[in-house]
């Protein structure tokens, strides 16, 4: 471990290319089915990605979420795995790991992430509470707002720039935290929250300079500081490649500096440690005893949390695996190949490139469609309709109504191509990109999306929609004279 595997490849060719650090022994076979049963697919799963099945799926790039590969450490865990309802040894190895990552010493299990916010805010948010973030993620927002709260999201303005250099935008605005923690009075703060890898905005990651001023101001209001962990390990990587300070670190001093400041650290399981579950953890006994009960009430017994063990015994081997810079270093590289090479073909990307995906810039594409005809939507589901590959939309779909039933509509309107851990090989990414530019160059033919059943909550999940005119058809038709009687 450590800085010693920080292995950097340069070719003799002078070309920039990620290499694989691993080698793949177990496959799945993918389909690439024809165009039009990919128009079908889509009109069965009702216009959105999340409609759609595998078996017409080629490249699954919906998310990183419980798809990460799993390495064979991992899998050789899950076989000893203790079956126990209570008092588990495999729980106890996953205490372990938390502690040694982390750097906690009380674990709390839970399903995963959105579970652990759920508990978060059960215990903590009350009507009319404020929390200060530097930006929300869909189920994070659900949850607070389901407890009667409210969220403010402090970035700096250069943030909200899908084009940028600066290498932290999901840093918090330290001024404009300060300032709303003294219009709102501390006590109806509960507490603030920091992402890492900011995940809506580009997957963007904070600094630990700005990490360290926001404990200052917690400290100052004695307000609790809650890490949100999920995309902890390509922050991490991300501070290492970016912050002077850090540049000769290793992860396992990224992480125990950042996790350090946090009172209360919450991550999902299906991201951080590439298995599926979840937990929270703090070293302040009270807080512990705070969420304690409602473990046994949502998850399951506080050895299991609603994992089942195999997974725990997963996440055990995948926290201490995060730290293998070797490992983390392969998303990141792969997103930043894939964004190049689409700017140099034309296409709008999110720069700087960040972690967990590529996101194309859908509204500057879809120049010539209304933010009420959701343009990452119909680019979402235009890009499936040429490539077979499955995104999703980050975009004002992915937004809640207010509270009186106004849409919403969101800074940025984002396709999100996610690059889950050691799954796609280069001539996929290449065939990713390939794909993007043909679609931007025909972009005028990309019509927009309405909504025929729209769920109350996180409506982009179950929503069904539906093309407002025939711009399929004339996409399709474009395709075939482009692409002959290729897939
Ligand atoms: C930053 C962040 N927080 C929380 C969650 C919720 O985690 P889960 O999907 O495990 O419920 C996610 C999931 O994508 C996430 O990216």
């Amino acid at each position: 471990m450590g800085k010693e595997n920080a292995i950097k490849i340069k070719f003799y060719s002078g070309e920039n290319i990620p290499l694989e650090l691993h080698k793949v022994r177990i496959v799945q076979k993918l389909n690439l089915v024809p165009i039009e049963r990919r128009l079908e697919a889509l009109k069965e799963g009702g216009f959105n990605t999340f409609g759609l099945k595998t078996t017409d799926i080629f490249l699954d790039m919906i998310t990183d979420s419980g798809v990460n590969a799993m390495s064979d450490n991992q899998l050789a865990a899950m076989m000893r795995a203790d079956d126990a309802y209570a008092g588990s040894q495999s729980f106890m190895r996953m205490q372990k790991a938390v502690e040694d990552v982390l750097g906690k010493k009380h674990l709390l299990p839970v399903h995963q992430g959105r579970a652990a916010e759920n508990i978060i805010s059960c215990a903590y948010i009350k009507k009319g509470s404020l929390v200060p973030m530097n930006y929300h993620f869909t189920t994070t927002l659900a949850h607070i707002t389901q407890y009667g709260g409210r969220i403010v999201e402090l970035l700096y303005d250069e943030a909200y720039k899908t084009t940028s250099t600066h290498p932290f935008k999901g840093n918090m605005n330290i001024e404009k935290l300060e300032a709303e923690i003294q219009r709102e009075g501390v006590s109806n703060i509960p507490f603030i929250r920091m992402e890492a890898s900011t995940n809506l905005i580009g997957g963007q990651p904070f600094s630990v300079q700005n990490l360290r001023d926001v404990r200052k101001i917690a400290d100052k209001y004695g307000i609790r500081l809650v890490l949100d962990a999920s995309l902890l390990g390509e922050n991490a990587y991300l501070i290492i490649q970016r912050e002077e300070e850090f540049k000769d670190a290793t992860m396992a001093e990224v992480i125990s500096e950042i996790t350090g400041m946090a009172d209360i650290v919450y991550f999902s399981a299906r991201k951080l440690s590439s298995s599926r579950g979840g937990g929270i953890c703090t070293n302040d006994v009270k807080i512990y005893r705070e969420m304690e009960p409602l473990i046994p009430l949502f998850e399951g017994f506080l050895t299991y949390g609603g994992m089942s063990v195999r997974e725990i015994e997963a996440i055990a081997v995948g926290l201490y695996e995060t730290l293998d810079e070797t490992m983390i270093c392969q998303s990141p590289q792969f997103i930043e190949y894939l964004v190049n090479s689409a700017i140099e073909k034309g296409v709008p990307m999110v720069t700087p490139p960040g972690v967990l995906g590529a996101h194309v810039n859908a509204m500057e594409i879809c120049k010539h469609l209304p933010q009420t005809q959701y343009p990452a939507g119909a680019f979402a589901a235009a890009y499936y309709l040429i490539s077979g590959v499955r995104g999703m939309e980050r975009g004002s779909l992915s937004n809640q109504r207010d509270e009186y039933g106004n849409e919403t509509y969101a800074d940025m309107e984002l396709l999100r191509l996610a690059v889950p851990r050691r799954v796609f090989t280069l001539s996929q990414i290449k065939y990713v990109v390939d794909r993007l530019a043909w679609l931007n160059d025909n972009r005028e033919l990309i019509g927009g999306l309405k909504f025929v059943y729209e769920p109350p909550v996180l409506r982009f999940f179950m929503g069904r929609l539906e093309p407002v005119s025939d711009w399929t058809e004339k996409l399709i038709a474009k395709f075939k004279a482009d692409f002959g009687d290729s897939l």
